[in-house]
């Protein structure tokens, strides 16, 4: 529990993906800390549930982050309703389900890269644009993942899109920097949320998240909030001279 704090005040976000796992605690995060949240996510039961825990501070828009058009009315709603738009986290995702390589479908790739890869590609076009107009820069924050820089067997078209992502991430941050827009990889190690199972190819129960958790130095899973609390960061003026950066939240995993 995060007492009430004020690092983002005064700015407006969108968070996709924002109704369940990582995006219900940074949306929760962004919005005790000042902000006003756009939760954007395809499943409108959930988006609304996390909305209505601080219907001041956060919106449910239903949308789906590989359509433009989705994309578009997010960014017009945070203007019409706030007069301004300052921080994009690109959390919604989805994975195949942990398997050999060559059991991966066509479907199943297509749909890994269409929201992981395809949904970024919306999201720059959206809110770059905007964001150069406003003229006061922006903070996008990507949620890659360790794999992207570590592959593994049986998640490799997952680790590829993040792959993707992690250097979709470092172009865009060249690109953009003159314009003070910083883009950011948070690359999480496994957590026991809705896509535990896709990346374990097993039940989330206690005992198979033991099972992950031996090599990791702080003997734990990734805790949403710990999620949140990197993307406050970056998201906050704290972090107003890191861009580019893969933000590792491993526990030392990575070592
Ligand atoms: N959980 C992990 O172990 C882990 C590890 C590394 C990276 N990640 C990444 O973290 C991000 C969040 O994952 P999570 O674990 O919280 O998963 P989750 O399944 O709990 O949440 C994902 C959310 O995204 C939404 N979503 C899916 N497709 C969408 C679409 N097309 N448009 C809008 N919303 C959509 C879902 O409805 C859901 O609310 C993902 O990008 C995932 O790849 C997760």
């Amino acid at each position: 529990m995060c007492a009430q704090g004020s690092r983002l005040h005064g700015k407006v976000a969108i968070v996709t993906g924002g109704g369940s796992g990582f995006g219900a605690a940074i949306v929760q995060r962004f919005s005790k800390e000042g902000a006003k949240v756009i939760l954007g996510d395809v499943n409108a039961e959930n988006g609304q549930s996390v909305a209505s825990q601080d219907p001041e501070n956060i919106f449910f828009l239903q949308m789906d982050v590989t359509k433009a058009d989705h994309w578009n009315a997010a960014i017009e709603l945070a203007f019409d309703k706030f007069g301004r738009f300052d921080i994009l986290v690109n959390n919604a995702g989805t994975s195949h389900r942990n398997k050999p390589t060559l059991e991966v479908t066509e479907a199943e790739w297509e749909r890994v890269f269409d929201i992981n890869v395809r949904g970024v590609f919306h999201s720059v076009q959206a809110a770059i644009p905007k964001w150069i107009e406003q003229g006061q820069g922006g903070s996008m924050i990507n949620i890659s993942s360790v794999g992207a820089a570590r592959p593994r067997p049986g998640l490799v078209w997952y680790n590829a899109s993040k792959g993707a992502v992690s250097n979709v991430t470092k172009g865009l941050a060249a690109e953009f920097g003159q314009y003070n827009i910083r883009v950011n990889n948070v690359c999480p190690l496994l957590s026991g949320t809705g896509l535990f199972s896709m990346f374990t190819g097993m039940e989330d129960t206690p005992e198979n998240r033991q099972k992950f958790i031996g090599n990791v130095p702080l003997g734990r899973l990734t805790d949403p909030d710990d999620i949140a609390n990197m993307c406050l960061y970056l998201a906050s003026d704290e972090g107003s001279f890191v861009t580019g950066a893969d933000m590792i939240v491993d526990g030392g995993k990575s070592i």
